[in-house]
């Protein structure tokens, strides 16, 4: 079935129990670490195996897209050792995951600006993309060297390019160039770890996504924590700009 994608500024979406696309803001692994005076990378390390448990845990519940946020265009800025260890999980990751993923029906995709990355990790990004292509029972997006106003510039510059003599662009104009057009806007917006920011993660996307935080620790983050968050969006009234008593006419 070919399901139309909605803009939640421009149209209203249909909402159910379960959110269609969920994104995570996968915070708390340094922390996590500390606590058991280990170092900060035994944090990402055990972050790398809750990520396996998400995607089991959307799959079985229904959820059709889950999008994460591995390393912004600012986590450049850590010490190298650390970011050095960040590449090694996703090299070791993506060796382990992709064919487990093509069996699961789960498809991946890595966005961002991608070419800050080597030769090794960006073939093994374009294999797994290749290789799950097909797969719909869930999509799992990466969000690698991502930034949000990445996005959107990276969207308006390929569109310019593309109508160099069209004066104005409009929102619709925009939509298919953003890095998440192949996906619904997030439902639900998760951010574990404590803070309570978006860090310029999806500016664009999440304009109408219902927010929600937790102290848990990322590498705490398990099924259970997710079924509250998704019990917390249940009880979410989701107006999209309309009045309560408009919802009660429908
Ligand atoms: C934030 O915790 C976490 C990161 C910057 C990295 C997240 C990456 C992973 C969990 C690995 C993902 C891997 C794949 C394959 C998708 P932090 O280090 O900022 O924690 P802190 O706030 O406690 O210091």
């Amino acid at each position: 079935m070919i399901k139309r994608f909605f803009s939640s500024t421009a149209d209203i979406p249909e909402t159910g129990d379960v959110p269609r696309h969920v994104a995570i803001i996968m915070d708390g692994n340094g922390r996590w670490a500390k606590n058991r005076l280990m170092p900060r990378v035994a944090g990402h390390a055990q972050g790398v195996e809750r990520v396996r448990d998400m995607v089991e845990a959307c799959g079985k519940r229904g959820i059709e897209f889950l999008t994460l946020f591995a390393f912004s265009s600012e986590n450049w800025r850590r010490p190298q050792e650390e970011v050095n260890r960040l590449m090694e999980l996703f090299v070791m990751a993506l060796e382990r995951e992709v064919d487990k993923m093509l069996g699961n029906d789960v498809r991946l995709k890595v966005v961002g600006d991608l070419g800050r990355f080597d030769q090794r990790l960006r073939d093994l990004i374009a294999h797994g993309e290749a290789l799950t292509a097909d797969c719909r029972r869930l999509t799992v997006t990466v969000c690698a060297n991502y930034g949000g106003r990445w996005d959107i510039l990276n969207a308006m510059n390929a569109w310019r390019r593309d109508h160099p003599d069209q004066a104005e662009i409009r929102e619709e104009d925009l939509a298919p160039y953003l890095s998440l057009a192949y996906a619904p806007e997030p439902d639900l917006f998760i951010r574990t770890g404590g803070e309570q920011r978006i860090s310029n993660f999806l500016l664009w996307q999440l304009a109408y996504s219902e927010l929600y935080f937790t102290d848990t620790l990322w590498p705490d983050f398990d099924a259970q924590a997710l079924d509250r968050a998704i019990a917390s969006y249940r009880k979410r009234e989701r107006r999209f700009g309309r009045t309560s008593e408009q919802l009660l006419e429908r």
